[in-house]
């Protein structure tokens, strides 16, 4: 029983989540403004990466990206794919994969990330 309502609280937040993101494309995009980010590899991206990618994207180069390294996480923001992935878009497998999509705080974390340099 706890683990029915368990699941069927998941399925609400899914569910949930669903709806936002059609509304989001309802309504005018509002361009994410980086202006006071002060994000900062170390600090801000390592740990993100380390939770959700490098469980898979390791020394293995899964794909051709070891998220351990900076050089990696780079060459993936350099060729849009970083960005493609973690947003679900057309023509990009939508990462993490196998989980579900990351929190939109996070997306746009890394988004001001690259946007500011990636410093
Ligand atoms: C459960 C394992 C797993 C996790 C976790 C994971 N990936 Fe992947 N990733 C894969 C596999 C496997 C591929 C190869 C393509 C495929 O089969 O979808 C891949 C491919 C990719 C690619 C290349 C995509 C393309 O279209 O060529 C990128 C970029 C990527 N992953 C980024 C990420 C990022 C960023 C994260 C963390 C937010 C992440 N992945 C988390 C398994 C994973």
């Amino acid at each position: 029983m706890r683990s029915t309502i368990i699941a069927f609280g998941i399925l609400s937040i899914g569910i949930a989540s669903c709806k936002t993101s059609d509304k989001t494309v309802a309504t005018p995009k509002v361009l994410l403004n980086c202006d006071n980010a002060t994000y900062t590899y170390v600090t801000d991206i390592a740990p993100i990466m380390q939770q959700n990618c490098t469980r898979c994207h390791n020394t293995n180069m899964k794909a051709g990206y070891n998220f351990n390294e900076l050089e990696s996480v780079k060459k993936a923001a350099e060729n849009g794919y970083l960005l493609g992935t973690i947003k679900h878009m057309d023509g990009y497998d939508a990462m993490p994969r196998m989980a579900g999509k990351l929190d939109q705080v996070i997306i746009d974390k890394i988004e001001c990330w690259i946007k500011t340099g990636m410093k």
